[in-house]
């Protein structure tokens, strides 16, 4: 199977997850990728059995709005009964590395407000350590230079991610080079850095659960 196919797979297989709590007054938390885009695709035949949904990027709320899905503000809601969201890397405690797409900010703040996190990915995400694929940073412009030098301190090869401004109006570090063994140690000594606005490690709330699309299937893991 291709990736695409494995995307397809996973999609299809968080619908069954979350259509039980489909109700007229729920609201979804939708993550941002090309995973979530194909969940959004399969959400929206089913648009009239729930009220809407919290989008983590304007781009994955643009594409709720154009197949009919209400779009919310998350301060308007409150909680949500669950956040389905892609990953970039997911570890066997079902933490992850996420940001590729620069949303991590927002993404972080919808799992914040989420009961569950059900995170879907093809089987290339899987990983034994997290840290192959580089860690994003959001920084506020002014402090990039400061951050940067401040994540070499901890091992990481920082590179500014060129020509990206998040939807937050902030910039992107990449953290190479920068195996993570203890990931919720990490993730909140950079979240103590002057200028980091959040990285992209999930580690302190990871998912609940994860629908990973393999050559035999989808399988449902648990952390
Ligand atoms: C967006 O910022 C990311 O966190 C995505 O959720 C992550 O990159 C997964 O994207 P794909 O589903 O496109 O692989």
């Amino acid at each position: 199977m291709t990736q695409d196919e494995l995307k397809d797979a996973v999609a299809a297989a968080a619908i069954d997850e979350i259509r039980p709590l489909l109700a007229r007054n729920c609201v979804l938390g939708i993550g941002t990728g090309s995973t979530a885009d194909r969940f959004i695709d399969r959400l929206a035949p089913l648009r009239d059995d729930f009220q809407g949904a919290v989008a983590s990027s304007e781009a994955s709320a643009e594409r709720l709005r154009r197949h009919g899905i209400e779009v919310f503000e998350l301060n308007s809601i409150g909680t949500v009964p669950v956040y389905i969201d892609g990953a970039d890397e997911v570890n066997a405690h079902l933490q992850m590395i996420k940001g590729g797409g620069a949303a991590l900010t927002r993404e972080k703040v919808v799992a914040a407000c989420a009961e569950r996190f059900v995170c879907i990915a093809d089987d290339s995400k899987k990983v034994e350590r997290l840290g192959e694929f580089p860690l994003p940073v959001e920084v506020i412009p002014m402090a990039r230079s400061y951050v940067a030098r401040e994540l070499v301190r901890l091992g990481a090869e920082p590179v500014y991610r060129q020509g990206v401004v998040t939807d937050n109006g902030n910039e992107i570090i990449d953290c190479y080079e920068f195996m993570i063994d203890d990931p919720v140690a990490m993730e909140a000594r950079i979240n103590a850095i002057v200028g980091v606005v959040t990285n992209g490690l999930f580690a302190a709330r990871g998912a609940d659960v994860l629908l990973l699309g393999t050559a035999d299937g989808v399988q449902r893991l648990l952390p």
